[in-house]
């Protein structure tokens, strides 16, 4: 057969399976209505004005807030539920010991008693979509099936969405996404404003089979799959065997008052500051220097042909928390959520708008708080839910980097992780190489936060910011990253960041936001040779005066504060790294058993309070 022949058929084959695929759940789901979405702005339009007739959004002033919209979960439903999450690859190992795992069979025969009729009442949309620039190689596609019209409305913002994915589907295939909220309705009954299922949830990954299905949940990574579940979990795989890093990981341009650009994709947990980093504007004093978005929670890496790594954004907007988030802090995140916007969970105020706690420092009156009901300011409850979310067209970051939709990604040539962590953990340093780099995100722990269901503040392990998105074994992917780093000509350099320190009565000590941009010019300056650094038992770190401070209070002895390595604490946390070891102990490279040692012994060597002018001590 010819080549195109070949191709015709293929795309045949794919048309041919997916609408098998789809004839199945119709008559197994038994939605009254089926809808393939074109992703045009009037159906969009459309299916707004259904979910306000449904009491579902409310919609906002349009002289203060254009074309958008506010809505609240049921309350069972506001975050990940990663307790729910399953990994159900054939073979229990290949889960690894940080997921959940379930044997395919057994999943799909619970499937098999919660799926039949699940549609009932309601309409099953067929949603195509592309993760990443279409077209581009490094892109992958997918079909979400789901009976929320808030999926729909929130995945055309997400990701580029319609009927023009369809070609690339049938020629390079999809990622099978099945989505209900398992609320089915019955005739005469009223729905809810939220419908879902309040006490069962499933989000389950079959990552042989490139599927996903969702059940019960319709917030956020649970029900946008587009997002979590394939762009990292599926995608985690994806990447695995061909080569790829699938990465929860904001990417950022940088340009220096040279107009050199740099391009850094950073790691942090949930919650713990990529959207702001990634939209950050440098303060004044910063002149010609600008921070540019390329994207805000997730990153695919690939090897170029120049042996540099090329980064994609696999989405197309943010889905970003609300709390904290204001004028000040961020002001290309306000920019972005000026109209087109989704609002999930904040409070409305009485003319129309939104509110969160952190938008403005007064709480106006009047508010009606996340429960839909009237916010009672004594309550001493917030009145949004900390988790609050906009979801927000990426086209409306003024910040948005030029190349941010580039086919072969943008070069990457540092990589940051980092935690919240209250102690401890300094501000920044450089891991001496690769291989420490990765023992260094391997081991990183966080405080846990509102945007998973969970003890918040307990500190844990988070293998580069990806426990709660891998797919497979945790220990196999510290693997995949060593050998990826293995062969590069000129591999990115390692960082580690911690914005997160505070003093003893409980503050931030580093003010943060567009401030990080301090830490920034000297990483960025580290990468092209050009800043001070003193070597710490840790790794490489700035002293005072290899950071600019123009235009910043910020006194030599707090910058001791939060640079300070204590020896004890940090022996504990050393010891901490045992406990992930341990349960991965098959499969951890030989190479972190020298590196932990060396690590340990060089601290075990430190005086107690390692400083960096241990001289003048
Ligand atoms: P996900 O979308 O859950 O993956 O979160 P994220 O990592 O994008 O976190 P985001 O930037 O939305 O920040 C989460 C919270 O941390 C918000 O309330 C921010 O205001 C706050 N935050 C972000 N950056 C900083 C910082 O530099 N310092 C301090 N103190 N808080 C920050
Ligand atoms: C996160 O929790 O890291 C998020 C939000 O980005 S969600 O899409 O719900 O996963
Ligand atoms: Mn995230």
């Amino acid at each position: 057969m010819l080549k195109q022949d070949k191709a015709y058929k293929q795309a045949i084959d794919v048309k041919t399976e997916l609408e098998t695929w789809v004839n199945d759940l119709q008559q197994y789901l038994k939605p009254e209505k089926v809808h393939w979405c074109d992703g045009s702005e009037e159906e969009y339009n459309q299916l707004c004005q259904l979910l306000v007739d449904k009491g579902t959004f409310i919609k906002l002033n349009p002289e203060k807030r254009p074309n958008s919209y506010a809505c609240f979960s049921d309350p069972s439903d506001v975050a990940r539920v990663e307790d729910k999450t399953f990994i159900c690859s054939r073979r229990k190992e290949d889960a690894g010991p940080t997921n959940n795992w379930m044997a395919p069979d057994e999943m799909k025969k619970i499937f098999n008693q919660l799926l039949e009729g699940t549609m009932k009442g309601r309409t099953m949309y067929i949603i195509p979509f592309c993760m990443g620039p279409v077209g581009s190689p490094l892109s992958r596609y997918g079909i979400e099936i789901t009976d929320s019209e808030y999926v729909v409305t929130n995945m055309r913002i997400m990701t580029r969405m319609g009927a023009h994915i369809l070609p690339y589907i049938y020629e390079k295939g999809y990622v099978k996404c099945l989505h209900t909220i398992g609320a089915p309705l019955e005739e005469g009954q009223e729905d809810a404003k939220w419908p879902c299922n309040p006490t069962v949830k499933y989000i389950s990954h079959f990552p042989e089979e490139r599927l996903i299905i969702s059940y019960g949940s319709g917030y956020g990574g649970n029900a946008l799959l587009g997002k979590k579940c394939f762009a990292l979990r599926i995608a985690s795989v994806m990447g695995r065997e061909e080569g790829w890093l699938a990465e929860h990981m904001l990417i950022l341009g940088v340009e220096n008052a040279k107009k050199e650009k740099t391009y850094v994709a950073a790691a942090f947990p949930s919650a713990c500051g990529k959207t702001n980093f990634a939209m950050m504007i440098p303060p004044k004093e910063f002149e010609g220097w600008k921070v540019t978005t390329v994207g805000d929670d997730i990153a695919w890496i690939h090897k170029g042909k120049d042996g540099g790594l090329y980064a994609i954004n696999p989405e197309a907007g943010y889905f970003g928390v609300a709390p904290g988030t204001n004028e000040k802090t961020n002001p290309n995140a306000i920019a972005s959520i000026k109209e087109n916007t989704i609002f999930t969970n904040v409070a409305i105020t009485p003319d129309g708008d939104v509110w969160w706690e952190g938008f403005t420092k007064e709480v106006p009156d009047g508010l009606i708080d996340w429960h839909g009901q009237p916010y009672d300011k004594n309550s001493g409850k917030p009145a949004a839910h900390p988790n609050s979310r906009f979801t927000a067209p990426a086209y409306l970051n003024p910040a948005l980097d030029p190349d941010w939709d580039k086919p072969e990604g943008v070069h990457i040539e540092a990589f940051i992780f980092g935690g919240r962590r209250s102690t401890g953990v300094p501000l920044v340093y450089q891991t001496f190489n690769w291989n420490f780099g990765v023992y260094l995100a391997s081991t990183m722990g966080s405080e846990m936060t509102a945007a998973a269901f969970g003890e918040i503040g307990k500190v844990r392990r988070d293998p580069f910011a990806m426990l709660p998105f891998m797919g497979y074994h945790m220990g196999d992917y510290v693997n995949h990253w060593l050998d990826f780093g293995r062969d590069l000509p000129n591999a990115p350099r390692i960082f580690s960041v911690n914005w997160f320190r505070k003093d003893k009565d409980g503050n931030f000590i580093w003010p943060g936001f567009g401030q990080n941009v301090r830490v920034l010019q000297w990483v960025v300056n580290r990468v092209h040779g050009g800043a001070g650094a003193v070597e710490s038992p840790l790794g490489w770190m700035p002293r005072y005066q290899d950071l600019n401070w123009d235009g910043l209070d910020f006194s030599e002895e707090q910058f001791a504060s939060i640079m300070t390595i204590d020896r004890e604490p940090m022996k504990q946390e050393m010891f901490g790294h045992e406990e992930l070891f341990e349960k991965m102990y098959d499969k951890l490279p030989k190479e972190f058993f020298y590196m932990r040692e060396l690590l340990l012994s060089a601290l075990w060597r430190s005086p107690e309070k390692w400083s960096l002018q241990p001289e003048s001590e």
